[in-house]
């Protein structure tokens, strides 16, 4: 590799010193160079133009500006982001990259504080640079590295001055580096992480390894913490002094993701004093299983990014507290840190407030699979170095965080040699962590069986294999949250409750990585793969979180929640008021949680109080009583909730915090106080010129169209609808049978369908309209009839459907859709909610009675798409107020329906591509499906469940409309 340049070179790097553990503070001093640096970018590597030794002074040299460190310079206005999934961004031919190596020059002054000691020595850190750095300080070259979300240090302590030191940081955005960084996200270069002086005393601890076990079988630690140089320990609250080296034995609680107890200890060696914090537990692979503490666990996981809409993968303390608060809120209890190790401090946030995590390597060559693994590094000796290179910075930063569970080599780099030498090298340094590695199907150098979207089929097959000698299995990636869904999650989690082996999996993935960028006009929206002028890019591929960008909750971070929570309530109810509670926990019992139940009718509330419900132990399940049913005079369905909730504050939710609810009918209503009214004996239709009127409606005697109701005017009748603004998994499912679901439909022209009057009848004492619904070009159809008929003071439609033809795949959807005037802007509705749900994503539907106006009905999906269905709804309204006003209310007769309602149609909702795309029009468009297709998680994994599939299929459902009036 000899006469190429350093960014080109296999060897990771030069000069820097072995890596070691990284804690957050001492009483030794540091110095943070974060801030506003002088910067200059250049469109090639100045490949024989070496930077000046003194770092050029930018006040004499043209070109520079200026840049905040740490963050990336595409985005603070210098180049562009650039996504890919699995293509390399470059040529394939690997250590060379192109000329057109994007280089930012970064330089900074600074003096040393005051306090700053004169004896000692001093380490300048690199928390995270990307792709390839080259140093000088005081114009000395201190050398070069690769590997860009790990630390590197420099030894500096004989260069530094007290005053007008001048750092120089030359940072490229292409090297060899990159051949093992082809991990899906954006490419961001930059010094995107800390930058630190670190004064290092003599003395001082150069590195420490805390091995902190426990014996679940008589509740003992052991602690011996190694250190270089020797030191003492001491643990007050556990009484523990010792030396370093030394093993002690004492009663200890353990650490778990559910009760991360920690202990704080601190490290003294003559030179230096470093806080520590202690947990004890103990991971093995044993029977077939993988236990902590001697437990089976369950992953209810998620895979993270580092990713902020703003920074990109600069990421503050704060943020990454938000990640962890809304995973343990949302009762997530495990993060595979894909595909990087994270920023040091988010790996102290897991273990304060317990989460179980995969810590993963800097590694992935997918890139390499387009050229048939031709060169695959991890496969070609040459690089085995940078790839032990990578293994070791990672495990010895992060080998004394209790949270970091297991190790996992990379992702998706196939097979070789290399990572089995990084293996080798892990399990010697570290015997107390398992491996995980998925990429290679024999699982060589992992503990663990693990897939990525495998079916549910096939994890159902997995689980109950019986093979001697099976690894305990995990999904490291399904459930592909990418726009609207995932579907399916229910049906997994209980294939992992059914199956010991089956330890569960990590969704995919956390978060959205939409940029956030502003139109000509200032709205604001979230770009990606594609918005930045790429040459070549893989579209919205990034957005495949159950977080938006700016961390909102998304729907499937909702339904997550609710398929994962920990605590199970299940009863029969009607009279039957006895209920099964079941503790899900692997370790906590249920004392830190306080139960509630309330007695709704309608969705109102009638009563509330407490459940007393016993501190059940991990595993167990216990019986408890309703009280008997509150008296009421209400008429209409009544409903029991029963809540789980945080009896006291913790450090990621107050006291009250929602961590578990169901729900469980109450007695049926006595018949005299039903909601409905009793039927009056129907009206009969009337001609009137060129309309007919039923009731209060009016229609349109030639087509049939309501055109009113009760004086409130329809601008779009009532009419079949089968069509929805294609999710991303609709998109999806190349390996499908049958292939994409929307491509389907779009050669249907299920978009584009015209619906063909065949008779406006007066008979049987309503108003008949039949027609055929059918796309040019084809000769399937739905013949459809519409019957109305007069009820009480609305009207009933009767809606019937019969599938013409040999359909090959099934409907988006199936039902009525109409126009209003957009007036009528506030929706009220007793069914599912508050948010959307799907037939397979709606385990999170809690039966109530919800107001929101129009616009909050819309989810707001990077890519848009259709969302916003209510399931299981009774009855809605559109109002003029949210309190009241004029309103027609629709009924389900009796069946339930899918509501939905939203300024613009499905048409112009599969035309947008960023939501500043969709603007309001002038009809509020609603939506009532008699049935929805399920979502399924095909945009990357399996499609829709044969229980969720609508296929065509003959189909009849009412619908009851009345005008309202409300003051
Ligand atoms: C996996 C990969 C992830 C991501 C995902 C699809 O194959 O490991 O990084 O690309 O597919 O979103």
């Amino acid at each position: 590799m000899s006469g190429i340049p350093y960014f080109e070179d296999v060897t990771p790097a030069h000069g820097t010193l072995p890596p070691r553990a990284w804690w957050r503070t001492s009483d030794a001093g540091s110095l943070d160079l974060g801030g506003t640096w002088a910067f200059r970018l250049h469109d090639r590597a100045p490949r024989d133009a070496p930077f000046r030794r003194d770092g050029f002074d930018p006040r004499a040299a043209p070109g520079w500006t200026t840049l905040r460190v740490p963050g990336h310079w595409v985005l603070q206005g210098h180049g562009a982001p650039a996504y890919t999934n699995t293509r390399y961004p470059v040529p394939v031919d690997p250590p060379r990259v192109p000329d057109e190596n994007p280089t930012g020059d970064h330089r900074r002054e600074f003096d040393l504080p005051a306090t700053w000691p004169d004896h000692g020595s001093a380490v300048l850190r690199f928390d995270g640079v990307e792709s390839c750095a080259r140093v000088w300080l005081n114009g000395t070259d201190l050398g070069s590295f690769q590997g860009s979300r790990l630390p590197h240090e420099f030894d500096v302590g004989k260069l530094l001055r007290r005053r007008g030191n001048v750092l120089a940081v030359r940072v490229h955005q292409w090297s060899a580096g990159t051949y093992l960084e082809d991990q899906d996200m954006w490419w961001l270069p930059g010094i995107f992480r800390e930058v630190t002086l670190l004064h290092r005393p003599p003395a001082a601890v150069s590195d420490v390894f805390v091995h902190a076990g426990y014996d679940h079988r008589d509740g003992t630690g052991t602690l011996r913490v190694d250190a270089a140089p020797g030191g003492r320990v001491s643990v007050p609250e556990l009484g523990v002094e010792t030396a370093t080296g030394e093993t002690v034995r004492m009663p200890v609680e353990p650490w778990t993701a559910e009760t991360p107890r920690l202990y704080d200890a601190t490290l003294r060696t003559p030179g230096e004093t470093v806080p520590l914090r202690l947990g004890f537990r103990t991971v093995v692979v044993e029977d077939g299983l993988l236990r902590v503490n001697g437990r089976r666990v369950l992953f209810r996981g998620v895979n993270r990014h580092e990713f902020h809409p703003v920074t990109g993968r600069t990421l503050d303390v704060a943020t990454m507290r938000r990640d962890v608060e809304l995973m343990k809120r949302h009762h997530v209890n495990a993060v595979r840190t894909s595909h990087y190790p994270p920023h040091p401090a988010f790996l102290d946030l897991c273990d304060e407030l317990g989460l179980w995590v995969i810590d993963e390597c800097d590694l992935e060559t997918h890139g390499f699979r387009h050229v048939g693994w031709r060169n695959n590094p991890v496969d070609d000796p040459r690089w085995t170095p940078a790839l032990l290179d990578r293994a070791r910075r990672m495990v010895e930063r992060d080998k004394n965080h209790p949270s970091v569970v297991m190790w996992s080599l990379g992702n998706e780099c196939g097979g070789g040699a290399g990572l089995s030498a990084m293996a080798r090298w892990m399990r010697e340094r570290d015997p107390g962590r398992p491996l995980h590695y998925e990429g290679d199907p024999a699982y060589p150098d992992s503990d663990v069986h693990s897939r990525m979207y495998a079916a549910h089929e096939e994890v159902d097959e997995i689980g109950g294999a019986e093979e001697p000698g099976a690894k305990p299995f995990l999904l490291c990636e399904y459930a592909h949250a990418m726009g609207n869904g995932p579907g399916g999650l229910t049906e997994y989690q209980r294939l992992f409750e059914v199956h010991p082996r089956c330890q569960g999996g990590f969704v995919w993935e956390w978060i959205d990585h939409g940029l956030l960028r502003r139109t000509a006009d200032g709205r604001e929206y979230f770009a990606y793969g594609g918005d930045f002028g790429e040459e070549m890019h893989d579209g919205n591929f990034v957005c495949d979180g159950l977080v938006f960008p700016d961390r909102t909750p998304s729907p499937g971070l909702t339904e997550y929640a609710k398929v994962v929570e920990p605590v199970r309530v299940t009863g029969r109810g009607g009279e039957d008021r006895e209920l099964t509670v079941a503790n899900l926990y692997d370790f906590a019992d249920l004392s830190h949680l306080a139960f509630d139940w309330t007695y709704a009718v309608e969705g109102v509330e009638v009563a509330a109080g407490p459940l007393d419900v016993p501190p059940l132990r991990a595993g167990a399940s216990g019986r408890v009583r309703l009280p008997p049913p509150p008296d009421h005079a209400l008429g209409g369905e009544a409903w029991w909730t029963v809540t789980a909730r945080l009896a006291a504050d913790t450090a990621w939710a107050p006291r009250g915090h929602r961590v578990a609810w169901a729900q469980v009918p109450g007695p049926p209503a006595p018949a005299a106080t039903a909601a409905e009214p009793a039927p009056v004996p129907a009206g009969a239709p009337r001609r009137d010129g060129t309309s007919v009127r039923l009731g209060p409606a009016v229609f349109d005697a030639r087509t049939g169209a309501l055109t009113a109701l009760g004086g409130l005017p329809f601008t779009d009748p009532p009419r079949l609808d089968v069509w929805r603004a294609p999710t991303d998994n609709d998109e999806g499912g190349a390996r499908q049978p049958g292939g994409r679901t929307a491509a389907q439909w779009r050669q249907l022209g299920l978009h584009r369908v015209h619906h063909r009057t065949d008779a406006v009848r007066l008979e049987d004492g309503g108003l008949t309209v039949r027609t055929r619904v059918a796309a040019a070009g084809t000769g399937l159809a739905l013949r459809t009839a519409y019957r109305w008929a007069a009820d009480g003071a609305g009207v009933r439609l009767t809606v019937t459907v019969d599938p013409e033809g040999d359909w090959p795949c099934p409907l988006p959807r199936l039902g009525v859709r109409f126009g209003l005037p957009a007036r009528f802007g506030h929706a009220e509705w007793f069914g599912g909610g508050p948010g959307e749900g799907y037939p397979d994503a709606c385990a999170a539907a809690l039966l109530g009675r919800w107001r929101a106006p129009v616009d909050a009905l819309q989810t707001p999906y990077v890519r848009p798409q259709e969302n916003g269905a209510r399931p299981g709804v009774r009855w809605a309204e559109l109002r003029e107020r949210p309190d009241g006003g004029t309103g027609v209310r629709i009924t389900g007769a009796p069946e339930r329906f899918w509501f939905s309602a939203r300024r613009w149609t499905s048409e112009q909702l599969d035309a947008a591509a960023h939501t500043t795309d969709l603007t309001p029009g002038d009809t509020v468009w609603v939506h009532l499906d008699h049935a929805q297709h399920g979502l399924g998680s095909a945009s990357c994994g399996p499609g829709v469940l044969p229980a969720h599939r609508l296929d065509p299929a003959p189909a009849v459902f009412s619908l009851r409309f009345t005008a309202q009036f409300v003051e």
